[in-house]
């Protein structure tokens, strides 16, 4: 029997040397020891063998739980008798603002784990009401921009702008832009990835499409960002309004898992509706649900898993562009903390 569906080309994770810093982030023990020496400062005498450690700022002492922790998790070897950084933490510390982000966002998560995890498997509903995740991830709060709800907007949309300045990479290395003129980025959030896109691509320019609250933080941020001078944004809810025209590519990423097929639906329609008036592309990077969790559970993965039950197979958008007449051009998977696929989408078979 022939499969329906060709397996997406894997892309292959060593390519991207940031997702390192998941080797330090294993354990809650691993998590809370490197947050702890990158908060206190303790991580600059570490990295600074020549100075000496700052009054009132504790160091490593040798005989200490800390450093037993971070050698036992690989932050820490001894060299002569003398703790030093590994060499992979300190290829990971190239990447501390993502580090920092990883680790922001799993401690927002983990009580979540510990107090509520029965109602995460069987009881979505309270867990929407009442887990830290959806209080934080409340997009409700970014219909408005009173300075309270541009603050509480501002929480999330830092996490999300931090994994994305490094995941925005692998839509960038492997997605054909050349053709693109003018692109939108559906709930493109505070536009990192598409001045991402518009810095290595200066025939462009980009609209991101997203809340008000989202807009109003983003325009702030890219304002002295390389890119950022070709990106516009236009506030709007995706489920009332309708997507704005004129575009020849039509970007989502982490976005669709957020809504039911039904809203999904509606929005790819009306992406599918653009492109095909200019011979265009849709362009989605988004978590699936597709595969195994990799072996040995990590809390690395604890925020993206938390969503679990939100991501499609990949089998359901090349099912829903392929009953619209529309062609994958390309679909590729990649591991970060969980399965990403990247499909590109023309329309015409
Ligand atoms: C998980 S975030 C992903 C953001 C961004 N694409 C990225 O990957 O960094 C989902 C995005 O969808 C936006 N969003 C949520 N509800 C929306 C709505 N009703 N209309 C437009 N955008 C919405 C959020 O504000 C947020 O920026």
């Amino acid at each position: 029997m022939i499969d329906k569906y060709a397996c997406p080309v894997r892309i292959a994770r060593d390519q991207y040397e940031y997702l390192i810093v998941d080797e330090f982030l294993r354990t809650l023990i691993d998590v809370q020891s490197v947050n702890y020496v990158l908060e206190t400062g303790m991580i600059d005498d570490l990295t600074d063998t020549s100075a000496n450690s700052l009054p009132n700022r504790p160091s490593v002492d040798p005989d200490s739980l800390l450093s037993k922790i971070l050698c036992a998790n690989g932050v820490l070897t001894v060299c002569d008798g003398k703790y030093q950084l590994s060499d992979r933490f300190e290829t990971a510390l190239r990447y501390r603002d993502y580090l920092q982000t990883k680790i922001d966002f799993i401690q927002l998560v983990i009580n979540d784990w510990t107090q509520r995890f029965a109602s995460l498997i069987t009881e979505k509903t309270e867990f929407i009401s009442n887990s830290n995740l959806f209080g934080v991830f409340d997009y409700s709060k970014a219909l408005k921009t009173t300075p309270e709800a541009l603050a509480e907007t501002g929480s999330w949309v830092k996490l999300t702008t931090g994994l994305t300045r490094y995941e925005s990479a692998i839509p960038l290395d492997h997605l054909d832009f050349s053709k693109t003129q003018r692109l939108l980025d559906v709930g493109g959030n505070s536009g990192e990835l598409a001045r991402q896109i518009c810095h290595r691509n200066s025939h462009l320019s980009a609209t991101v499409f997203d809340l008000p609250g989202v807009c109003d933080y983003g325009r702030q941020y890219l304002q002295t960002l390389p890119g950022g001078e070709a990106v516009t944004f236009i506030a709007g809810d995706l489920r009332a309004a309708k997507l704005p025209q004129g575009y020849d590519t039509i970007f989502f990423k982490s976005v669709l898992h957020d809504w039911p097929d039904v809203v999904v639906e509606n929005v790819l329609d009306q992406a599918v509706k653009i492109i095909k008036k200019c011979k265009g592309r849709v362009f989605i990077f988004e978590r699936v649900s597709n595969g195994d969790l990799p072996l040995g559970n990590s809390c690395a993965m604890l925020p993206a898993i938390s969503f679990h039950d939100y991501y499609r197979n990949w089998q359901w958008y090349v099912d829903f562009f392929q009953a619209r007449g529309c062609r994958i051009e390309e679909m590729k998977i990649i591991r970060i903390d969980m399965e990403f696929i990247l499909i590109s989408i023309a329309p015409g078979v």
